[in-house]
């Protein structure tokens, strides 16, 4: 068998948008038989015999997504969406088989198409191109794809869900999707990492079940065992998302690499159709667990000793902030207030601030609710607005007039913000999504689509007597610098120290750049990408995005790599992340009424 796997190699023709050039992807393997049906439907047996380990499935990336049923010795084993290529193959998919070695098992598809301008039953180039084989080729082939950020070996990501920190190690999942690189057959895909700079890739961590795909939701250790899975069981609550939208739980008790979905999910449900994305912690002040959930135009927060019974206690947001958009991943926590003097206290127009639990007096904290929302950013499309407050274990109350709308990043590329949990030092480190729901699935890299933001740690500032979220680059970022070198490259750090106003230029030799411009006397920082490189491929995609500094800026930090540029300030006041895609990277720079440094950064591939 291995013999006619590797002598019948083919090299999927891959078209890829903007990025020509593209490496080819290497498909090995025999071809299998697949059958037509009538009314639009195949049929493909795998024998149980049958030793390849995948089943490669050829794909469109805009073709219609067909309805594949994998059925395992008569039973319906598992439901798939797989755009199968109609004219040309983009790439290929793998079905791992090694689960169901041994048995029979049937691939029953249903086309999706619309027949009226298309070629007859059968004249899809799909059925032909089928293929078994021990190898599926996931090089990286991509011009794009960063150097120093997270993304998936291949396939789509959207949100970070789960993230944990346990014994030196940062868990991140995400919402993946292992057939194709558009949204869709939502998983929890697993990587971990050391420094937030090299991730490793774990798999397929929780796939989705009869209750419905993995949409997204948060992971806890639970260190006194109050679910019963065990001493410092992983527990991850996460949206079933089938008819409706419930809350599930599984529980790993190997760390966090294979999860068992609980037998009595769904745990929570509810009569609304937009309930999703379950973000718990543990609350001293409560001695119990709290979750915040996203319900429509609210938040819902609940109660449980035990991870599993949960106690409605309180919604918040109603007339609060922005609502153009559907209120989406939450998070809520406290963080601290340093060295608050009791002049500072009073200033804040006599708000009260909260003491915490533990008796050191200097520590006061604020709770902070984040609400992701989408449509409705500031610049169309996904963003992160939040809310500071104070959070009694059964209540958050709002230290703003509800009219008050702040955003955590003023980047147009900045979604699905949460935090990891138990993050060491009382650190609040937080991952987004680097798209916008507005064209991510048509941004032009195909292998694999998105990336995270670089890691960042939250802290609070004060203007005008509001608290304000800070987000500085964490501090493991520093470790990725390599050698100072005089031009930007595609993967580099630039730090600007400012006098005044400036503007910083970033540009190849194609006339492609990028514009950043710091007002100081309207105190205003903005990147300007319309003439970026390719920002053809989605009309939302040229812009300016613009920040309000809250006070003077002494310092840029930039972080270019590849396709991405992250702007923060020193004192964390201003991030802004937005996607570029230059023809050539960016190799030049100029800034007016500054001084840059670079440094290249060490890749963390
Ligand atoms: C946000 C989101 C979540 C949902 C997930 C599905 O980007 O819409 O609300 O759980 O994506 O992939």
């Amino acid at each position: 068998m291995k013999k006619i796997l590797s002598v019948m190699t083919l090299v999927a023709a891959l078209a890829v948008a903007g990025t020509s050039q593209a490496m080819a992807q290497t498909v090995q393997g025999k071809p299998i038989r697949a059958e037509q049906l009538a009314n639009d439907n195949w049929l493909l047996h795998v024998s149980p015999q049958e030793t390849a380990k995948y089943l490669l499935l050829p794909v469109e990336d805009k073709a219609p997504e067909a309805h594949l049923k994998l059925i395992v010795d008569n039973q319906l084993c598992r439901n798939i969406d797989v755009r199968m290529a109609l004219h040309k193959i983009d790439y290929y998919v793998p079905v791992v088989l090694d689960e169901f070695r041994g048995h029979n098992l049937v691939v029953q598809a249903h086309m999706n198409i619309d027949r009226s301008n298309r070629g007859g039953v059968g004249s899809e180039i799909c059925w032909a191109n089928i293929r078994l084989s021990d190898t599926f080729d996931q090089t990286n082939r991509e011009r794009f794809r960063p150097l120093y950020h997270h993304t998936p070996v291949y396939g789509w990501m959207n949100d970070p869900n789960g993230m944990f920190y346990k014994d030196g190690t940062w868990h991140l999942f995400y919402q993946y999707n292992p057939y194709g690189s558009m949204w869709g057959n939502m998983n929890w895909r697993h990587s971990t990492s050391r420094d937030l700079l090299t991730w490793n890739d774990e798999g397929v961590a929780i796939a989705p079940d009869a209750h419905g795909a993995i949409f997204s939701g948060s992971c806890v250790v639970d260190e006194k065992n109050t679910a019963g899975f065990g001493a410092g069981a992983v527990i991850a609550l996460y949206t079933s998302a089938g008819d409706v939208q419930s809350q599930s739980l599984a529980y790993s008790t190997d760390g966090g690499r294979t999860f068992t979905p609980y037998a009595g999910n769904p745990i929570l449900t509810a009569d609304v159709p937009d309930f999703r994305d379950p973000n718990m912690f543990w609350n001293d002040d409560i001695n119990a667990w709290n979750l915040i959930l996203a319900v429509g135009q609210e938040m819902r927060i609940y109660s449980s000793p035990n991870l599993k019974d949960w106690k409605e206690e309180s919604r918040f947001g109603l007339g609060y902030g922005n609502h153009d958009g559907v209120w989406e991943c939450p998070d809520l926590f406290p963080l601290p207030v340093d060295k608050l003097t009791s002049k500072q206290v009073d200033k804040l127009n006599g708000k009260q601030l909260v003491n915490s639990s533990t008796n050191n007096s200097s520590t006061i904290t604020k709770w902070v609710l984040v609400c992701n929302i989408n449509p409705g950013g500031p610049f169309g499309g996904s963003a992160t607005q939040y809310f500071v407050g104070d959070f009694d274990g059964h209540k958050f109350t709002c230290d703003s007039a509800p009219q008050v709308t702040k955003w955590m990043d003023w980047g147009k590329d900045h979604y699905a913000t949460v935090s990891f949990w138990g993050a060491p030092k009382d650190r609040r480190t937080v991952l987004a999504w680097m798209s916008n729901w507005q064209y991510a699935n048509d941004a032009p890299t195909m292998q694999y689509r998105s990336a995270n933001s670089i890691a960042r740690d939250l802290g609070l500032f004060q203007d005008g007597g509001e608290w304000y979220v800070s987000v500085k680059p964490s501090p493991e970022m520093l470790a990725a610098r390599g050698k100072k070198v005089k031009s930007p490259t595609e993967a580099c750090e630039m730090v600007v120290d400012l006098k005044g106003s400036a503007t910083i230029t970033l540009a190849n030799a194609k006339g492609e750049k990028v514009v950043m411009t710091y007002d100081d006397d309207a105190r205003t920082f903005s990147m300007d990408r319309t003439q970026s490189g390719n920002v053809a491929f989605s009309e939302a995609f040229p812009c300016t995005t613009v920040a309000p500094t809250h006070g003077r800026l002494k310092q840029l930090r930039i972080f270019i790599d590849r396709c991405s540029i992250e702007a923060f300030d020193a004192d964390g006041h201003v991030a802004m992340t937005n996607l570029v895609f230059p023809s050539e990277p960016y190799n030049s720079v100029k800034v007016k009424g500054g001084k840059a440094t670079i440094w290249e950064m060490k890749s963390g591939k």
